[in-house]
């Protein structure tokens, strides 16, 4: 079953702790965790602290998306505070194959995103390595753009090397996906769905979630 992924970046962080367990409640079944460094992307979101705090509210798995340059040097504290699922981009570092193994070591999942310009190709020499490929289908960096129209075919290309090399590997898709295309989506082969400003705005995650999930 398609797995759905909240992402707080779009949360009421005045309320954040409320909202969490809103989704929780109503059946998310990861929580994406968006971490920017203000380098790799121009906008900084939350360190490991942060993480450590919501890992004592919450059961569910947490799936750190990392848009830091240099990876390699900030996944141990991310694993430290309690991620599930740590993806990483691949064009943040020349060390992913073995900071792949590297993460799967430490416990958690080990995951790898792309950019919208990055060809499905690049990930040949490490699918067999991946727990899940993160497929962002708006340049990373905010909450509430458009989805890229192009992305819909990359995601099949994704899905079929996925199940060619390596089937159990999760395929995500991150940004711009909302009631308008989440079935779309779903049938270009995503099996996990991360969505920040189509679950919280408007202050109700709880609802907006469980409409998103009655459509698929
Ligand atoms: C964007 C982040 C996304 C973001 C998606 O760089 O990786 O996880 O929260 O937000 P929406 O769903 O609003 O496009
Ligand atoms: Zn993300």
């Amino acid at each position: 079953m398609t797995k759905l992924a909240p992402s707080i970046l779009s949360a009421d962080f005045a309320r954040i702790g409320e909202q969490i367990l809103e989704v929780e409640r109503v059946g998310a079944d990861y929580l994406h965790l968006d971490i920017m460094d203000g380098h790799f992307v121009p906008a900084i979101t939350w360190g490991p602290k942060v993480v450590a705090d919501l890992r004592r509210l919450s059961r569910l798995p947490f799936d750190c998306h990392l848009m830091v340059s240099q990876p390699e040097r900030s996944v141990d504290a991310f694993r430290e505070a309690g991620a599930d699922v740590i993806t990483f981009h691949l064009e943040a570092t020349p060390h992913a194959q073995g900071l792949l193994a590297h993460i799967r070591a430490s416990g958690a999942r080990a995951g790898i995103a792309i950019c919208p310009q990055t060809p499905v190709e690049m990930l040949d020499d490490v699918i067999d390595d991946c727990d899940l490929v993160l497929v962002m289908s708006v340049n990373p960096g905010m909450g509430g753009q458009r989805f890229i129209a192009r992305v819909m075919e990359k995601l099949r290309s994704a899905r079929a090397l996925i199940d060619r090399r390596n089937p159990r590997c999760e395929l995500e898709v991150d940004g711009g996906v909302g009631e308008a295309n989440i079935r779309d989506v779903v049938g270009a082969g995503a099996d996990v769905i991360v969505m920040g400003s189509a679950v919280f705005d408007g202050g109700e995650p709880g609802e907006r979630l469980r409409r998103l999930r009655a459509l698929l």
